[in-house]
C-alpha cells in the first residue's frame, strides 16, 4: 500500500498519440531553425520527458540548458513563480526553444520570456506539450502546442502529483477513490 494507491488514473492521451505530436513538432522545429545556433532550455522538472524525446526529434545542433521553477502546491497554482534552478549566460545571442510541459495559468510561462529576454538571446519560441486554455490568466503567446486539454488535472509524461507518476509514458486524468 503506498498514499498513491487512494488515486485512480485513466489514460487521456496515449503514448502513441503523444509520439505522433512530438515528432510533428520537432519536424517543424528542424524545419525553421536547422543551421541556426540554438539552446533547448528544459523547465525542470516536468517537461523533462517531452524535453528529452523532443530534441531527438530534431535533427540539428542544439545546445542543451536546463532551468527549474516551481508554481505548483498540490492540484493548483500558487500564482508566484519561483527559481529553483538557474540558467547561466550560454542564451545571450542565441535562438532560445523554450520547452515547457503544461502551460496552466500561463504566468510560469509568461515569467520564463522575461526571464530569458533580459539575458537577450536572439529569439524566443516557446513550446508546450499541453495547453489549458480554460485556465488561462493572463495572455500567453505559444508557438508550438501538442495538444489543448480541458481544465482537469493531468499526471504522467513528466507531470506529477506530489512528486509521483511522472514515468508514466503516456498522461491520464487522476481521482480519488475515497
Ligand atoms: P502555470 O504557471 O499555472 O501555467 O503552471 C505551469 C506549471 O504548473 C506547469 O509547468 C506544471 O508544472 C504545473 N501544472 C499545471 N497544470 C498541471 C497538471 O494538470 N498536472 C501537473 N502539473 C500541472
Ligand atoms: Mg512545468
Amino acid at each position: 500500500m503506498t498514499e498513491m494507491d487512494n488515486f485512480k488514473l485513466t489514460t487521456f492521451i496515449s503514448e502513441k498519440d503523444i509520439q505522433a505530436r512530438v515528432r510533428a513538432i520537432g519536424t517543424a522545429l528542424t524545419d525553421k531553425y536547422r543551421g541556426k545556433d540554438v539552446v533547448a532550455v528544459c523547465v525542470l522538472k516536468g517537461s523533462f520527458m517531452f524535453y528529452a524525446d523532443l530534441i531527438r526529434e530534431m535533427d540539428m545542433d542544439l545546445a542543451c540548458e536546463f532551468c527549474g521553477v516551481s508554481s505548483y502546491s498540490g492540484m493548483s497554482s500558487t500564482g508566484e513563480v519561483k527559481i529553483t534552478l538557474d540558467l547561466n549566460s550560454a542564451v545571450r545571442e542565441k535562438h532560445v526553444i523554450l520547452i515547457e510541459d503544461i502551460v496552466d495559468t500561463g504566468l510560469t510561462m509568461n515569467f520564463l520570456k522575461d526571464h530569458i529576454n533580459r539575458r537577450k538571446p536572439k529569439s524566443i519560441t516557446t513550446a508546450a506539450l499541453l495547453l489549458k486554455p480554460h485556465a488561462l490568466k493572463v495572455k500567453c503567446e505559444l508557438d508550438h502546442v501538442g495538444f489543448e486539454i480541458p481544465n482537469d488535472f493531468v499526471v504522467g509524461y513528466g507531470l506529477d502529483y506530489q512528486g509521483y507518476y511522472r514515468n508514466l509514458p503516456y498522461i491520464a486524468q487522476i481521482q480519488s477513490i475515497n
